[in-house]
């Protein structure tokens, strides 16, 4: 791995079970192409799991889950470095660090914990929601990473992450990379089919509204073909007037490497009917081999979690090396930490 690639890091959290296609053609599959030209470090983010409740079981399932999807998807451990968050105990080191520079009333006004806090009750909201985007500056100021590819909805987590980085150089002398976001492209956002407005989310969608990759084809082309379309017959991208197709759109153009133009023209004079039936099969044609390599990974344990050792290993050298400097500019002795 070439050292003098931009430094990317990203991560995902092992909170769904089966990825579902929003998570792939939103985020995954840009990781995939980053892992080529970056210094790619992509993890799996149990600890921030751990915010809301999770049962024990299920929490380690869906930690190997998410890690067999994300190999299958295409993440290459020979050309990226993939692990698991808690494997790499600096970050939650340098998440003490975080909090003692960050305000309470910064920390009180990130929205989404905001959001999430006022829908759950402040008596059912866990500290660690609060500090969690500490966790998450973290995890990015740990690995001196470049660039951060998320989600709009990430966006002031990145921006804490270039405060808290500053803010830590000016205060103690250079130490960490001000981490740039990288917002992933527009078009790669996918909406509910039952409600193109919003975005497919596990939290927020109905099963309905969200093809799950690890889904049984059948019932994913049954969603497809249920999906909302709108008014008119005309196949046309308009994310205004015409949400549901202009979703469809998107999800047969990312998937078969086209524009959008391209779908609009194949489709031109046909019904929604043909659109979604062809889709159906796409996305299953797609999702096939995705599974199958997924069972591959899950029904061998061992090599993945082989392969999460590595990648922890690989994590920690840098960790370490970060961790030890921040340490020692703060004023705490050396010792064995
Ligand atoms: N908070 C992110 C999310 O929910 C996941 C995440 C945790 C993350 N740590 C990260 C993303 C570091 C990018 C970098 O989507």
């Amino acid at each position: 791995m070439a050292n003098d690639r931009p430094r990317v890091l990203s991560g995902i959290q092992p909170t769904s079970g089966s990825f579902h296609i929003g998570n792939y053609l939103g985020a995954v599959r840009q990781w995939v192409a980053l892992q080529e030209t970056h210094d790619a470090f992509y993890m799996v983010v149990d600890l921030h799991a751990l915010t809301l409740p999770q049962d024990p079981k299920e929490l380690r399932e869906n930690t190997r889950l998410a890690a067999a999807q994300l190999l299958a998807a295409g993440l290459d451990p020979e050309h990226c470095t993939i692990f698991v968050q808690s494997h790499v105990p600096e970050h939650t080191q340098l998440t003490w660090l975080m909090e003692c520079l960050t305000g309470f009333g910064e920390a009180s006004r990130m929205t989404q914990f905001k959001d999430k806090a006022a829908r759950q009750g402040n008596e059912h909201t866990s500290v660690g929601l609060f500090t969690y985007p500490m966790l998450m500056v973290s995890d990015i100021l740990i690995y001196q990473a470049d660039q951060v590819p998320v989600g709009e909805d990430q966006r002031q987590h990145i921006e804490l992450a270039r405060n808290l980085a500053e803010r830590f150089n000016g205060r103690y002398g250079k130490t960490f990379t001000v981490p740039e976001p990288y917002i992933l492209r527009e078009t790669a956002k996918i909406f509910d089919l039952q409600e193109p407005t919003v975005k497919m989310s596990k939290s927020a969608s109905s099963p309905k509204g969200i093809i799950d990759l690890l889904d049984d084809p059948k019932a994913s082309a049954k969603k497809i073909k249920s999906a909302v379309t709108d008014t008119g017959s005309e196949i046309r991208f308009d994310r205004e007037n015409k949400p549901g197709v202009s979703n469809l759109l998107t999800i047969h153009a990312t998937l078969t490497d086209s524009t959008i133009a391209e779908v609009e023209q194949k489709y031109a004079g046909k019904g929604y009917g043909a659109l979604k039936t062809d889709l159906a099969e796409i996305v299953s044609e797609w999702a096939a081999p995705f599974r199958d390599r997924t069972r591959e990974f899950l029904d061998d344990p061992e090599t993945l979690d082989s392969i999460l050792a590595k990648g922890a290993e690989k994590a920690r050298a840098v960790a370490t090396e970060t961790l030890t400097q921040a340490y020692d500019k703060v004023g705490l002795l050396p010792g064995k930490h």
